[in-house]
């Protein structure tokens, strides 16, 4: 099966160019200009719209179009128990909402608990997730307990098994994930030994929880207080914490859904002195600030690490355009509305959390189309950076032998998002009424159309695990 994407603008992480992309199973076989494919095909460039077949050959007609990679979201919660219940987007839903939005890999979190492997708890997911996956997908692991130490002999296996990121969080200490600082080490120095990251949750959790008490006895409940519990200063000291580790004992450090300033600076920092030092940021915290909290529905946009105030959304937009940041990833973690309501009358009752994974990549390149940031940083940090960073070597750009995940992008579409448009299973989104300029109008997964002007038109399964390659 061979696909020739026509007259299209591809976009790579560092340039825009007119060219023509053939595909052959599933992979980037050619890309230049004029390409033909067999005579008795006639490629014309005002082919009316969409897909031509022929023979065994599927025209797309790219005029006017940009052709993207495929973004990879590094950063999602598909049916995850947290907060008293289930996030609210299954395998199937997430993935399908991905394909929906550009996003043809998904980077889930499986959580290790107490007593269990690495290679075992993932597994379990996958099992899960395989059947249902409508777009590929990797996994980080949780970290949440060493097992007397014996877990750390099992990173090996766990690399081998292309699991080359471990996640530690500094917080959700009654919840049962949350890590002292000599474990994060230890995470730490085995991830660097056998070739993986430590990927961080930062945040004071001693700090939250002198907060939280403080507010509930002064019957400060709103979600406001979910923010003023851990403001700037409280993810910043977890930040410099994390760095200063890192640096400390030499090993590398991707820190995730950065909202703050001060923390995101000392990472920059860091990373500028030539520390192996990774940063993501979220489009909630690009687009929102704390000033939600203090809406009716403020509760809808309760996450953890909260949405900071206007210097920090600048910070992160100046670091953003200037190429520190390193990736942008949704931390995609839906609940429903009746669940979000359980703290109506008491934030700390609200199960942390929002959606985003259809909504990552039109934002993004629509920031893009206004003139924000170039197109090409769009797709560095969405998809060529993600790739780098974790080891997918057949991802994240458009080139010869790359998998053919490929996001056909109409710049003069607009879209306006609405929970009755996105292919996701929660009632509700943060997203709701936002303007887009710019908008997919196809993905193709290895060759495979997913996604067809609004339609998710690809199937629960096709989307295959991705087995990463070591950092050594
Ligand atoms: O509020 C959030 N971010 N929920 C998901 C879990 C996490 O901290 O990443
Ligand atoms: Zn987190
Ligand atoms: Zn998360």
């Amino acid at each position: 099966m061979r696909i020739l994407f026509k007259n299209g603008t591809l976009v790579t992480a560092t340039e825009s160019y007119v060219a023509d992309l053939m595909v052959s199973d599933g992979r980037i076989t050619a890309i230049g200009t004029n390409l033909s494919i067999g005579t008795n095909l006639v490629i014309g460039t005002n082919l009316s719209a969409g897909c031509t077949d022929n023979a065994d050959v599927t025209l797309v007609d790219c005029s006017g179009k940009m052709l993207l990679p495929g973004a990879i979201d590094v950063h999602t919660h598909l049916e995850m128990p947290f907060g008293g219940t289930v996030s609210a987007d299954s395998y199937l839903s997430g993935t399908r909402a991905a394909a929906c939005g550009g996003v043809t890999t998904v980077f889930d979190y499986p959580m290790q608990r107490k007593g269990h492997g690495l290679v075992e708890t993932v597994k379990s997911r996958q099992a899960l997730c395989a059947p249902q996956a409508c777009v590929d997908y990797a996994f980080h692991c949780i970290i949440t307990d060493l097992n007397g130490g014996a877990l750390l002999d099992e990173f090996a296996e766990a690399v081998d098994y292309g699991i080359t990121s471990f996640k530690c969080f500094l917080v959700y200490k009654k919840e049962g994930m949350m890590v002292d600082d000599a474990t994060l080490i230890k995470v730490m120095l085995k991830a660097k030994e056998t070739g993986a990251i430590t990927n961080l949750h930062a945040e004071n959790p001693d700090v939250i929880d002198m907060n939280v008490e403080r507010f509930l006895k002064e019957g400060k409940t709103s979600a406001w207080y979910h923010y003023l519990s851990r403001p700037e200063f409280v993810e910043a000291e977890a930040d410099k914490r994390a760095v200063h580790w890192a640096k400390s004992v030499e090993a590398p450090l991707y820190l995730v859904h950065m909202a703050d300033k001060e923390g995101l600076e000392t990472a920059i920092a860091a990373k500028l002195a030539g520390h192996d030092i990774y940063v993501e940021t979220c489009p909630q915290y690009l687009e929102f600030t704390s000033d939600v909290y203090k809406r009716e529905d403020g509760r809808n946009f309760v996450c953890s690490p909260p949405i900071k105030g206007q210097e920090s959304q600048d910070a992160l937009w100046a670091a953003i355009r200037n190429g520190t940041i390193d990736t942008v990833a949704t931390d995609h973690c839906p609940f429903q509305s009746y669940e979000k309501d359980w703290g109506r009358d008491d934030f700390t009752k609200i199960p942390n959390g929002c959606a985003g994974v259809e909504n990552l990549y039109p934002y993004m390149l629509s920031a893009a189309n206004a003139g924000r940031i170039s197109f090409s940083r769009a797709v560095a940090l969405c998809a060529t950076n993600p790739a780098k960073i974790f080891g997918c070597t057949q991802k994240g750009s458009l080139a010869i032998g790359k998998d053919a995940d490929i996001v056909v992008y109409d710049p003069t579409k607009d879209f306006t998002i609405s929970v009755t448009n996105m292919h996701s299973d929660y009632d509700h989104t943060i997203w709701e009424g936002k303007s887009l300029h710019g908008y997919p109008v196809q993905t193709w997964l290895r060759g495979r159309l997913v996604y067809d002007n609004g339609e998710f038109v690809g199937e629960p399964g096709y989307g295959q695990y991705i087995r990463r390659t070591s950092r050594k």
